[in-house]
């Protein structure tokens, strides 16, 4: 197994390519939940994921020959990226299979970090597939994204580097998706402050660790559904899996509403981007899916920024839904001049602010003296959304909450 002095290699490997990243107090989470929370800003990594520290880890342990031949990897996400600049900045060729519909930006990505894309495929399996031919036909070294104990030894300098920070750590969250990540990072904490708890968070749509801990043996899902696309892996990795079952303390799972609250609050109160994969510890804090004491100091390892623009005006979306902060909903009017207006006056009364408002008077579902309507509301939270509706009902207003 991986020990601490791996990851203490590791660290001096990476320090080149790598950033030491900040880790940072947070007043907002600590006064909402009653504990010391800590923000690990791994997000602020080169190629704003934590994946290029177990890629350069791999890479600088090749032999020259291997050097020489050059790595391949599959990928769509921050793998390929990570992999690419380790690479480039290593002196080492990079082949990256992506799917044939990987998203524009990411393939321009990791082309412009150095590495030649090959597109193949139509999903990650099939990439997977055409990289291991490859590693055959061109001798290049495979860099497994988590399945390799090089990689994790490379993750786990974000352990090394929150104790350095916060030597008074108590916990540390951090997300699950193949598990190299977490076991870089509890094989780093374990070893030297074993009485610190490693939380494990997977998103609830991709949740295969916990029921691997419960079965003894690991556990593939047939699929996987979440926003978290950093961590919607079907199984947990051979070689992972012992560390998780050593060292993580706990499982836990998120939902998406939850990743996209959380994802919301660090744009909006922390100023600081992250993609799905990246909320999900703090929306673990945030939505107690553990237990914790006051004032206890949890450390939520926020692992990567890189998030699609269009994917982050849909969250942002769901997240101001699940905060009360947007609001849509249908009624019907009675077609005749003044009813919108009267019900302007409830609008009016709350200051409920109208972004969008869409009358429909071909809807099959109203009498043809009516017409349907659709509003689209800016709102302040919760309870203005409950003292809006209640006053809309009151009113004699049927109203259905469409989002
Ligand atoms: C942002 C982010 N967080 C977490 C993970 C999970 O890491 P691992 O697969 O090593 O568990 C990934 C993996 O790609 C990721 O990109």
């Amino acid at each position: 197994m991986l020990d601490l002095d791996d990851v203490l290699e590791a660290r001096k490997r990476v320090r080149e390519t790598s950033r030491h990243t900040p880790l940072e107090s947070s007043h907002t989470y600590s006064a909402m939940t009653g504990a010391d929370v800590r923000l690990k800003l791994e997000n602020f990594q080169r190629t704003g994921a934590f994946k290029i520290r177990g890629a350069t880890n791999r890479i600088a342990t090749l032999s020259e020959e291997q050097k020489a031949a050059g790595v391949v990897t599959a990928s769509a996400g921050n793998h390929a990226q990570g992999v690419a600049l380790a690479a480039t900045r290593s002196g080492v060729d990079a082949k990256i299979v992506m799917p044939e519909h990987a998203p524009i930006s990411k393939v321009k990505a990791t082309k412009n970090y150095g590495a030649e894309v090959v597109l193949s495929g139509r999903d990650y399996d099939a990439a997977a597939e055409r990289a291991h031919e490859i590693e055959r036909e061109e001798g290049r070294t495979y860099v497994h994204a988590f399945d390799d104990e090089y990689v994790m030894a490379g993750q786990g300098t974000i352990g090394l580097e929150i104790l350095d920070d916060c030597p008074e750590v108590e916990t540390v969250v951090v997300p699950i998706g193949g598990g190299g990540l977490i076991s870089g990072i509890a094989t780093a904490i374990k070893e030297q402050k074993p009485d610190t708890r490693v939380i494990g968070v997977q998103a609830e749509g991709a949740s295969s660790a916990a029921p691997s801990l419960e079965k003894g043996e690991r556990v593939a899902l047939e699929e996987v559904d979440t926003i978290a696309d950093g961590i919607a892996t079907r199984s947990v990795g051979e070689e992972t899996f012992p560390y998780i079952q050593e060292y993580v303390d706990e499982i836990v799972t998120v939902s998406d509403p939850e990743i996209a609250v959380a994802l919301v609050y660090l744009l909006e109160r922390s100023k600081t981007l992250v993609e799905g994969a990246g909320a999900v510890p703090l929306a673990a804090v945030l939505f107690e899916a553990f237990d914790y004491g006051d004032d206890e100091t949890i450390v939520t390892a926020l692992c990567g920024g890189n998030i699609d623009l269009n994917t982050l005006t849909n969250v942002i979306v769901r997240g101001l839904v699940e905060t009360g902060r947007y609001l849509k909903i249908r009624t019907v009017l009675k077609d005749r001049p003044g009813a919108l207006e009267d019900l302007l006056e409830i609008f009016t009364a709350h200051r409920a602010n109208i972004y969008a408002i869409h009358h429909d008077r071909t809807s099959r579902e109203v009498e043809m003296s009516d017409t349907e309507v659709e509003i689209e509301l800016e709102m302040r939270g919760p309870d203005h959304v409950d003292a809006f509706l209640s006053d809309m009902r009151e009113a004699g207003y049927e109203v259905d909450v469409l989002a």
